[in-house]
């Protein structure tokens, strides 16, 4: 039954959260590597070691399936995991695809050819390691002509976030989001491309303006993973036990992440 969720640390969150809402009948086993974390300052051999790591613990907990609700894994990882590390009989999702297939109007699984989509100017704020890795763009370029995506690696969030400083995160955000506005004075739309954004989403929309269509990815992956296990129900796990591991301080992770959700999480060492 158990289905994995892993990200660099407290971010992923936002994604269990909906997908705990949204399936409550699945036990969901949430892996943080808070010890690691950011991974968005790393390069790509350093995140593709840390997240197959992680992955692997997931397995070993008793869940087939695991969700990288983790941008800088899925942009930096996931293709070179599909490639060539991921055991038989398990599968790995990453979190990008369901908020492309947003923005771009389609439904899951349409492989029909790129086209016009109704937004043209898009602003993508994620880590350094996504931004380097033009893994967004890649994707949107599959399905979607004409649209002009301009990034902002937003350094310094995702620590802010991890330390609970989140007056040090407001203030970046809104610095970020000035320094977007500069390369791109009238975006449509703004991808929230890191899953610990959501925790402060409401300072994008208020930096960007009421005018700016913020997608962020927790609804949409619950989304797309409730579409995914009804088609493929044998591929939840033998786990059936929910749990929360972290590769970090589990008093001081279970701290941190009580305030993010507002109710009380424990977590345990991984
Ligand atoms: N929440 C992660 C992401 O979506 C990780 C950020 C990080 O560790 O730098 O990118």
């Amino acid at each position: 039954m158990a289905v994995g969720i892993f990200d660099s640390g407290l971010g992923g969150l936002t994604v269990l959260d909906a997908c705990q809402k949204r399936l409550p009948e699945v036990p969901f086993v949430y892996l943080g590597d808070n010890a690691h974390t950011p991974y968005g300052v790393r390069d790509a051999d350093d995140i593709y070691d840390l997240t197959t790591r992680c992955t692997d613990r997931l397995f070993q907990a008793g869940c087939d399936l695991v969700i990288l609700a983790c941008n800088t894994a899925s942009a930096a990882a996931l293709r070179r995991m599909q490639e060539a590390w991921i055991p038989e009989g398990k599968r790995v999702l990453g979190v990008f695809v369901p908020l492309i297939e947003a923005l771009t109007e389609r439904q899951w699984g349409d492989n029909s050819p790129p086209r016009e989509v109704a937004v043209k100017h898009v602003a993508l704020f994620a880590t350094p390691a996504t931004v380097a890795s033009r893994a967004f763009q890649r994707e949107l370029a599959f399905r979607a002509i004409g649209v002009d995506v301009e990034a902002q690696a937003c350094g310094g969030v995702v620590d802010a976030i991890e330390e609970g400083d989140m007056i040090l995160a407001e203030a970046l955000v809104r610095s970020h989001v000035a320094a977007l506005k500069r390369k791109m004075p009238t975006p449509e739309a703004a991808i929230l491309g890191c899953t610990h954004y959501p925790l402060v989403q409401e300072v994008f929309q208020d930096a960007l303006g009421p005018d700016v269509a913020v997608y962020s990815q927790a609804d949409l992956v619950a989304a797309s993973l409730a579409d995914y296990l009804d088609r493929y129900p044998d591929r939840r796990g033998p786990g059936e036990v929910p749990m929360f591991l972290t590769t970090g301080d589990p008093a001081r992770v279970s701290v941190h992440a009580t305030q993010f959700l507002r109710r009380k999480i424990d977590f345990y060492a991984a």
